[in-house]
């Protein structure tokens, strides 16, 4: 199977350079200005657009190549953000620390998710704001991207379990159609999540 390294060798943008349309549509939920932990965030879409909202990214992804190429597309639209290279199986997220933690199309195994979700809850400040996009499992009838393993498709029933001490304030599996480059094309079957730390 191809690896996330490979994939992001070719010079073009695997999933586009503009913002995944959910995060664009909900990143005022996160305080103005806050720090936002960008979980997967592969070649740096959402991290740019976040920091050219005034955000302060930090993103973390297991591939090199794609965070190279998420540093030139801050450099080339004149923004900063962080990076880390990480195996979330091995990344601590501080407690505490986070305004805002930003999970699109993060599919991981269901026992490393569940564990990230524990820490995304305990990482947010008090007030702090998760934001999550994912296919479902139903998403395999489509064909139209994302995994092939049910195993890293969450439900919305399984993320309320796994984030337990967030309020939900927008919490939605639907289908919709999604253009992000080759690999997200079409129809697709997606679960959405707005969750804050409680005061
Ligand atoms: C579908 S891409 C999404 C990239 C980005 N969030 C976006 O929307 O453009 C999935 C990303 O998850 C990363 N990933 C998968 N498993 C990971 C792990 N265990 N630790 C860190 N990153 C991981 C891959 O390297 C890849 O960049």
């Amino acid at each position: 199977m191809i690896s996330w390294d490979e994939r992001y060798s070719a010079a073009e943008y695997f999933y586009g350079t503009e913002p995944n349309e959910f995060l664009r549509g909900h990143c005022l939920e996160i305080r103005r200005g806050g720090d936002v932990l960008c979980l997967a965030e592969g070649e740096g879409r959402n991290a740019v657009f976040l920091a050219r909202q005034g955000f302060h990214p930090l993103a973390v992804d297991q591939s090199p190549v794609g965070l190279g190429k998420a540093a030139q597309l801050a450099s080339a639209r004149g923004v900063h953000i962080d990076t880390v290279v990480a195996d979330l199986a091995a990344y601590r997220i501080e407690v505490g620390r986070w305004d805002g933690v930003v999970s699109i199309w993060c599919h991981l195994p269901s026992a490393l998710r569940a564990a990230v979700h524990r820490q995304v809850v305990a990482g947010l400040k008090i007030g702090g704001v998760f934001l999550l996009e994912a296919y479902t499992p139903a998403q395999l009838a489509y064909g139209t991207g994302g995994p092939k393993d049910a195993d890293l498709l969450p439900t919305l029933a399984g993320l309320r379990e796994e984030l337990v001490g967030l309020e939900f304030v927008h919490a939605a599996e639907l289908e919709r159609v999604i253009h992000e480059g080759p690999g997200h094309a079409g129809p697709s079957a997606v679960v959405q999540v707005v969750a804050r730390r409680p005061t």
